[in-house]
């Protein structure tokens, strides 16, 4: 049939992924091979070991997502793949392979910026339009965005220090739980008591929309500490739910401020962290009426090659398009 094919490839962390997506918006596959067994003995991603996994799976996993699409290198016509923000090694492998492919088979490649990738999610298999303000939320990122249209943002606020899915994984290994931590806390929270212990929730001043966690980890350690030193038990459940709370309290009230100082009357969720049940609840309470949030399945929140795919695919009818020069960059901006 008539319809645009798009690869999508992404490298950036500690997925190994390749998605087949016809025109920009519908999956055909999505493979997503975690490297998460090799990480997690060491409580979080190691670079050296991540670029490793990449290199050695790269080629199948693309064939797979081809296989499953059932269609071949030739009938793609486009390469997408994330050229940063990310792990610089990890990123490479995933450039140079695109690079490769579409060199090969003589069609346009496209780099992406992963942050862009998380809020594209959004769009796959759904029928969404900007403007709206997106929070990004993952393992490497806080970001309050407001996105105008395709390719058009402002960011309104980031955060200062610690991202918030990074809070979720240091507080989920001082708790013992493993790795990732997001996933887990989100678990066992159900079970605890989120009002048992008042940790800070930190007020950026003079009104910006940033954000610290780094405070409220401290606190959560030395809470850990002291119980710890005075004999006292503490109840793992109590201490993850109260901390998800503080996080999500942060989260909650600058994404509403931030619609509101932009008068926008749409707030999308997008990253790992828009996987929380807690905070996709708290933003379902606090909206409604004239007010609508949206949120990508599940899924699609964690980072995964058709998001991609999806980006790369609106900035190419956008009229870009990247040469065989593209490099891999760890800080990319958006
Ligand atoms: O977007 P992502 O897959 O990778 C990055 O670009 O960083 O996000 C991974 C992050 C991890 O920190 C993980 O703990 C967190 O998202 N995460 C969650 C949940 N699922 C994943 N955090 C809280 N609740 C969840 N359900
Ligand atoms: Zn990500």
């Amino acid at each position: 049939d008539g319809s645009f094919i798009t690869l999508g490839i992404e490298t950036s962390c500690d997925e190994t992924s390749a998605a087949v997506v016809t025109d920009g918006r519908n999956i055909l596959s999505n493979i997503i091979l975690s490297q998460t067994e090799w990480h997690e003995r060491f409580g979080g991603v190691v670079p050296e070991i991540a670029s490793r996994k990449h290199l050695e799976s790269i080629c199948a996993v693309v064939e797979k997502a081809l296989l499953e699409a059932g269609v071949g290198f030739k009938d793609v016509d486009l390469v997408a793949v994330t050229n940063g923000p990310g792990l610089i090694g990890a990123l490479l492998v995933g450039v140079s392979y695109a690079k490769a492919v579409a060199y090969a088979i003589k069609k346009p490649l496209i780099g992406v910026n992963h942050i862009e990738g998380h809020i594209y999610a959004n769009f796959l298999e759904n029928d969404f339009e900007p403007p709206f303000v997106c929070l990004v939320v993952s393992g490497g990122h806080t970001h309050l965005i407001h996105m105008r249209d395709h390719g058009l943002y402002e960011v309104l606020g980031r955060t200062l220090d610690d991202a918030a899915g990074e809070a979720f994984d240091k507080i989920a290994r001082a708790l013992g739980l493993g790795y990732p931590g997001g996933p887990l806390i989100d678990k066992i929270a159900k079970s605890g008591d989120e009002n048992a212990i008042a940790f800070p929730v930190a007020h950026i001043k003079d009104g910006a929309l940033d954000f610290s966690f780094s405070g409220l980890k401290s606190a959560v350690l030395n809470f850990l500490n002291n119980s710890r030193q005075r004999g006292v038990q503490v109840k793992v459940e109590d201490v993850a739910a109260s901390f998800q709370k503080a996080v999500v309290t942060a989260l909650v009230e600058n994404t509403l401020e931030a619609a509101k100082r932009v008068n926008s009357k749409v707030i999308a969720l997008a990253g790992g962290v828009a996987a929380n049940s807690r905070l996709r609840g708290e933003l379902l309470n606090r909206t409604g009426g004239d007010l609508e949030v949206r949120f990508p399945p599940v899924k699609l929140c964690t980072d995964n090659a058709a998001m991609i795919a999806c980006a790369g695919y609106y900035r190419y009818k956008q009229g870009f398009s990247s040469d065989l020069f593209l490099d891999a960059y760890a800080n990319l901006r958006l």
